[in-house]
């Protein structure tokens, strides 16, 4: 998205929060009001995004302060914790900044609650950033020609405080001179492809092609794409990534066409505490996303869906781990613990 960052805006007591669930046709903002109104938003995928759910729970917890009596204040914010964590199971920037925050209250008793945590979010908004700078740089680093690149879902200024992760990779290779073409998967179920990384590219000028999910693999066949280039969720300590649904599919044809396969992440987004990906939580949502496009029941009554939102990749299909640390290489479980000290 060009500049200023837009996701979210908040007041002296209240966030409001871009509605993703209805861009890019309308831009309105929820105007959230409470803690509860946060674990809507998230839950909803209003807003979505593994480093920016992050971030949002800390607008979260704050407007959970805002609200409490000071001797409930343990009390409102554990559960709010609670709530956040649980909005969305998968992308570990959620619970890493949800601890972090807590720790941040325990931390200090010289300034109000709501400060501590107002604050916090500016300081996270910030590295989040900077962070997204890092990796863009790091991740182009990898490329030493011109490429075509597949990417699926969104990963870009919608999902992170501003530039993004894989989206990140793609704008600097872009502002390098050195992107030749970008094909966005549609990424259904809920179109984050189509609708989310489509808009950001086309305010950058960046000329992009939608495909559906299905056509990546004739086009990885054809030699029309040179990498796949993807963000994630959780990252195991042995490489394993999680990321939306489809992405395995793109990592094992990636494989069999002799493509890099490239997983950019900030290190927060990196949980070293689960030794392998089948351990990382894999949300699994409503099967309405599945039955119905923007509103409308496309399945016969009766008949049933199932939408896991997430897909966990090996780390044996992954060329590079792109963090804000570096970009490292397989053995991860080396090459990640290494950076863990940067
Ligand atoms: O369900 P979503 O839209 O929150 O899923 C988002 C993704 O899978 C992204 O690839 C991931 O969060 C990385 S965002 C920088």
């Amino acid at each position: 998205m060009a500049e200023p960052w837009a996701a979210l805006r908040p007041g002296p007591d209240f966030l409001d929060i871009l509605d993703q669930r209805v861009l890019p046709l309308t831009q309105r903002y929820l105007h959230c009001q409470s803690g509860d109104d946060v674990v809507e938003a998230i839950s909803t995928l209003a807003v979505r995004g593994a480093p920016l759910i992050g971030l949002v729970s800390i607008y979260g917890l704050w407007l959970y302060a805002l609200a409490a009596d000071p001797e409930d204040m343990s009390k409102v914010l554990a559960a709010g914790a609670d709530k956040l964590k649980r909005a969305r199971p998968t992308a570990v920037n959620l619970a890493w900044a949800v601890d972090r925050a807590m720790a941040a209250v325990a931390a200090e008793d010289s300034r109000s609650v709501a400060a501590i945590l107002f604050d916090l979010a500016e300081v996270v908004k910030i590295e989040d950033r900077e962070q997204n700078l890092r990796i863009g740089n790091y991740g182009a680093d990898f490329f030493s020609r011109p490429v075509s690149l597949l990417t699926h879902c969104n990963t870009g200024s919608l999902a992170t405080a501003g530039y993004g992760t894989a989206l990140g990779v793609i704008r600097t290779l872009h502002r390098r001179g050195q992107l030749k073409q970008v094909y966005v998967d549609e990424t259904r179920p809920l179109f984050q492809g189509a609708r989310l990384t489509a808009w950001e590219l086309q305010q950058d000028s960046i000329a992009a092609t939608v495909i559906p999910d299905s056509a990546a693999a004739f086009l990885i066949s054809r030699g029309l794409v040179d990498a796949v280039v993807v963000g994630a969720d959780r990252v195991a300590a042995n490489g394993d990534s999680a990321n939306k649904i489809g992405t395995l599919m793109l990592a094992i044809v990636a494989h069999h066409y002799g493509l890099p396969f490239v997983v950019a992440a900030p290190w927060t987004t990196v949980d070293l505490s689960l030794s392998r990906g089948d351990q990382i939580p894999i949300e699994e949502r409503s099967e309405t996303e599945v039955a119905e496009v923007l509103g409308h029941r496309i399945l016969p009554e009766g008949v049933a869906a199932y939408n896991p939102a997430f897909d966990v990749t090996p780390a044996s299909l992954i060329t590079v781990i792109v963090t804000d640390r570096g970009a490292v290489r397989a053995p991860f479980a080396e090459s990640l613990f290494r950076l863990k000290s940067n």
